[in-house]
């Protein structure tokens, strides 16, 4: 905010939540920059109408409430957060393996509710992450962050991603290049870790499902679009996976029917950057973003560099 203010004359929205499309046309009007958050909608219509932005800079490393394209044939940069919240989304992808492996949640609510009657032999039994083998569909920033944490927990780690690694690579990594159907059958746990896009929506629907072991759970820190979410509470109450854990949905912040009545899965909502200092190093990226793109300058953390060739 404080850098903002020093060199623009800033309307901003006061309060912790998002703005409807109408505010979100009304706010911009008379201003050069937009900085906005993922759950702005600016897409080929909002453009169109306000095709007088020098730049929009994103909250979020994410950027498909963005139509990058539409953007691009107008010259609007288009800026995202890159980098400054890889370890904490990592961070909340391992928190969610252990919440739901080790069924925190399931045993936090037992005691809460005053009938745990001491422990017992077989109570709350869940998987051990220690030597588990972990498959990551994705091997971006965030992706290459989780192997880092497996290395300290014995796992064996495979990977699908759109393009391999080299040899030397997965050897330095420890990892193993497997296919998509090969990862979801041999993992414990499967961790999304690809951008949402045409090719990526649904990537993990029925059929992805049902080749997942009946004691492998999934986990999702990505985009809830990745994941045919009705196809995996059927799943999920169908017994064929053990559970899942999920910071996104498919149409936050409402919840496919059914899913938060199921006890095996843990669904945080979308905290995945959400600690005071990503937040902080976030606001201040994106600041300078809207800031270099409204004096003219490109943009530390462009998504769309072409606009300037
Ligand atoms: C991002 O930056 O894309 C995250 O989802 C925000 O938490």
């Amino acid at each position: 905010m404080e850098l903002l203010e020093a060199e623009s004359d800033l309307t901003c929205n006061p309060d912790d939540r998002g703005l409807t499309p109408e505010e979100l046309h009304a706010g911009v009007q008379g201003q050069d920059g937009l900085l906005c958050t993922l759950t702005d909608r600016v897409d080929e219509a909002f453009l169109q109408e306000n095709s007088h932005l020098k730049g929009v800079a994103n909250f979020a490393v994410g950027y498909n409430n963005i139509d990058v394209a539409a953007a691009t044939a107008r010259k609007i940069p288009v800026t995202n957060t890159p980098g400054v919240l890889t370890d904490t989304t990592a961070d909340i992808a391992w928190a969610l393996m252990f919440a739901i492996g080790r069924r925190i949640v399931e045993g936090d609510t037992l005691v809460r509710s005053g009938n745990w009657t001491g422990w017992a032999p077989l109570q709350l039994l869940g998987q051990d992450i220690t030597g588990a083998t972990l498959g990551l569909v994705g091997l971006g920033r965030i992706g290459k962050a989780m192997v880092t944490r497996a290395r300290g927990f014995n796992m064996r780690v495979l990977y699908w991603n759109r393009t391999r690694l080299t040899e030397a690579e997965e050897t330095e990594l420890g990892i193993t290049y497997a296919s998509l159907p090969g990862v979801l059958a041999q993992a414990d746990f499967v961790s999304i870790h690809v951008a949402l896009n045409a090719e990526t929506t649904h990537l993990i629907g029925a059929v992805e499902l049902a080749m997942m072991k009946k004691t492998a759970y999934l986990i999702n820190t990505a985009r809830g679009p990745i994941i045919d979410e009705k196809a995996l509470v059927a799943t999920l109450k169908s017994g064929a996976i053990a559970g899942a854990g999920l910071d996104v949905f498919e149409r936050e912040p409402a919840l496919e029917p059914g899913l938060a009545e199921l006890s095996n899965v843990v669904i945080p909502p979308h905290l995945g950057s959400a600690t005071i200092g990503t937040r902080t190093k976030m606001g201040n990226m994106a600041a300078r973003n809207v800031l270099a793109a409204c004096r003219g300058e490109t943009p530390p953390n462009v998504v769309n560099p072409e606009i300037y060739r």
